[in-house]
């Protein structure tokens, strides 16, 4: 079932786009493209720093995790309304169901919206209709996972939780992202605990720049069940082991790793050895509008510059919608259009 037929070398690029897959690893606010930050800044009636399209584009030139905080952060200042959020996450969605991306789940940063007075409300009211109508408009589902930004305190966490809670049918998880080094997971300990009483999913960003003990302290202090990045992992072969052996999910995403230099070249990636070491991976894209491509991108980049071919294009297709959230039924479905695709694949 699993064994693609050969596809020639100059076919792989058509074969990986056309493989149906799941993208597990999206923030939808570093979807925010340049062109719909500039419409949601004349709308709101806002001033930017960066004089058109270009020169904010100009401004994308990363030495690390940092320096891209800082200016996705900025970005993110344009959305205000309930409308902004659900035409940034409309925009996404349509962007990503062109991918054959069939589901997809995507993270969302409340503390960077509510620090501005903007309601966990809003964010998740636009958001959420965005995700309810992509179902119909563009055949994708999507679920939203509720990231607390690291950098900030434990009690921020808590009582972003405490905002968030009203809404909780409108997300279906919890995850960790923003400034990796000096914020272990340790950290937020105690906020995680109390997500996995309420039931929510739970992931969280470990091993992006920071050392494999992040990775492990995401897995046994916060209990998450998939870790995003983890490409450190590399360093320390008992936690290689662990990840096989465990079945636990990286959510990798290549060109991001490109841009923010914890590779120098693609060609470096580790992609490949995580898949020989026999680790669950998956490819996403972080943060398509800054990083320079979305998830087919990512795909077809890496396996140009690594040498991965259409057997590795078929596992990872068939890793992100098991390493996924959704339920049994709705898995055994999309992996049914995945072995479709390929049989009808010429
Ligand atoms: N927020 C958005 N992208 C991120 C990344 N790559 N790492 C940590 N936090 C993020
Ligand atoms: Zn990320």
């Amino acid at each position: 079932m699993y064994q693609t037929k050969p596809v020639a070398p100059e076919r792989l690029p058509a074969f990986l786009r056309s493989l149906p897959k799941a993208e597990l690893h999206i923030h939808i606010e570093g979807s925010l493209e340049p062109e719909l930050i500039f419409a949601l800044a004349a709308r709101n009636g806002l001033t930017l720093p960066h004089a058109s399209v270009e020169d904010l584009r100009q401004a994308y030139a990363f030495h690390d995790l940092q320096s891209f905080l800082d200016i996705y952060y900025a970005g993110a200042s344009v959305l205000l309304f309930e409308q902004d959020f659900y035409d940034m996450a409309r925009a996404y969605l349509q962007r990503a169901a062109a991918d054959n991306v069939l589901h997809a789940e995507i993270f969302f940063d409340p503390q960077t919206h509510t620090a501005r007075g903007v309601s966990i409300e809003t964010v998740l009211n636009g958001l959420h209709r965005a995700c309810q109508d992509a179902r119909s408009d563009f055949g994708i589902s999507a679920s939203l996972i509720l990231c607390f930004l690291r950098h900030l305190s434990e009690d921020d966490a808590f009582a972003t939780l405490e905002q968030a809670l009203p809404f909780r049918d409108k997300f279906i998880g919890i995850g960790l992202d923003s400034s990796e080094l000096g914020h272990p997971p340790e950290k937020f300990a105690r906020v995680f605990a109390r997500c996995r009483e309420l039931g929510f999913r739970l992931v969280a960003h470990a091993g992006e720049e920071g050392p494999p003990a992040y990775i492990w302290s995401a897995l046994d202090v916060l209990h998450v069940e998939r870790i995003d990045h983890g490409v450190q992992c590399v360093q320390d072969s008992a936690l290689m082991q662990r990840l096989a052996r465990e079945r636990i999910p990286l959510t990798v995403c290549p060109l991001s790793n490109m841009k923010l230099r914890v590779y120098r070249q693609l060609s470096q990636h580790k992609l490949w050895q995580l898949l020989g070491a026999g680790i669950f991976a998956t490819v996403n894209s972080d943060d398509p509008a800054y990083f320079g491509g979305y998830i087919n991108d990512n795909f077809v980049q890496t396996f140009a510059a690594t040498g991965l071919g259409a057997q590795h294009g078929l596992t990872l297709a068939r890793n992100s919608f098991e390493a996924s959230f959704m339920d049994e039924a709705e898995k055994r479905a999309c992996l049914q259009r995945l072995e479709q695709a390929v049989e009808g694949f010429e």
